[in-house]
């Protein structure tokens, strides 16, 4: 059985980076907003579970992310099943983006269900997709393996996410990937994880801004009040966000937890992603 000073000396190796394109098979098809890198990060994930729980893939988008987890589970003998979380709407904006060769829907909110259904066809029966708001979500379905997250975009979204599926996470073994941990607009991630930092160990910083983390002690109710960033004043998320820049110093530079503290400074009392990158746009 691996230590964590074993995963975290496998992890400072990069395998992922080494895994070839064509192992994605039909998952490298799948529109994604991942990057080049973190696409094999989340098959070589897939093809290094260690368990047989659940895979969470919370913010599945066109699919992207679930396919590249699947194609990685299809060899790696487990029988761990994915669920995807997402509204599956999207608008016409992004459809264009990444999906140019689907017809233009006509209008914004389309539903992405239908398209998501035939992306992930190949690996059907290891793969359930829930519909709807993640904050109305609960998780019933025993230890996970590893936890995608992408969707924690406000401050309460990312309190309801750790406290409904951090909880299954298993020590010593599982993995969780916050994906837009260094965006300048989510703050709240990296105060949120500083506060958990007996409970994980940062693995890897995975370009551009997603961190990799091992489970090494339960993550308790008490540990979660702790956390908590929903009612955090301006003033003590940015101390946090400063815990955090000291934390993953020797990972991650200081500019990205620089920038998070412009943007709490320029927009005070703002907790949801969309908006903190509205008003800079209009700055
Ligand atoms: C950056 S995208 C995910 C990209 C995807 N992982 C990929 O591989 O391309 C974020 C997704 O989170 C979803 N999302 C954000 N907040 C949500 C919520 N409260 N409930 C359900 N889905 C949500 C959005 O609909 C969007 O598809």
């Amino acid at each position: 059985m691996q230590t964590a000073a074993d995963i975290v000396a496998e992890f400072a190796a990069r395998h992922w980076v080494a895994v070839a394109g064509a192992d994605l098979g039909p998952a490298a098809r799948v529109p994604t907003m991942l990057t080049p890198e973190e696409q094999l990060l989340y098959h070589w994930l897939g093809r290094r579970v260690k368990g047989d729980g659940a895979v969470v893939d919370l913010g599945a988008y066109a699919g992207g992310s679930a396919a590249r987890l699947l194609s990685g589970l299809a060899l790696s003998g487990r029988a761990c099943h994915v669920h995807s979380y997402d509204r599956f709407r999207t608008s016409r904006a992004l459809w264009a983006r990444y999906m140019p060769s689907e017809p233009l829907p006509d209008a914004d909110d389309a539903d992405l269900l239908p398209l998501v259904q035939r992306h992930l066809a190949p690996w059907a029966d290891r793969v359930t997709l829930h519909v709807g708001d993640i904050g109305a979500q609960r998780w019933t379905a025993g230890p996970i393996e590893v936890l995608s997250v992408d969707a924690a975009k406000g401050s309460a979204m990312a309190d309801h996410i750790a406290a409904e599926f951090f909880p299954a996470l298993v020590p010593g073994r599982s993995i969780l990937v916050q994906q837009d941990y260094l965006m300048s607009v989510q703050p709240w991630l990296c105060a949120q994880m500083v506060r958990l930092r007996d409970c994980f160990v940062p693995l890897a910083h995975v370009p551009k801004v997603g961190l990799v983390f091992l489970t090494v002690a339960p993550v308790t109710h008490a540990a979660l009040i702790a956390a908590k960033v929903g009612e955090l004043t301006d003033g003590k998320l940015m101390s946090r966000v400063r815990e955090a820049a000291a934390w993953h110093e020797g990972m991650v530079q200081r500019a990205p937890f620089k920038t998070m503290l412009d943007q709490i400074k320029a927009h005070p009392g703002v907790r949801l992603g969309w908006q903190m990158r509205q008003a800079r746009a209009r700055g």
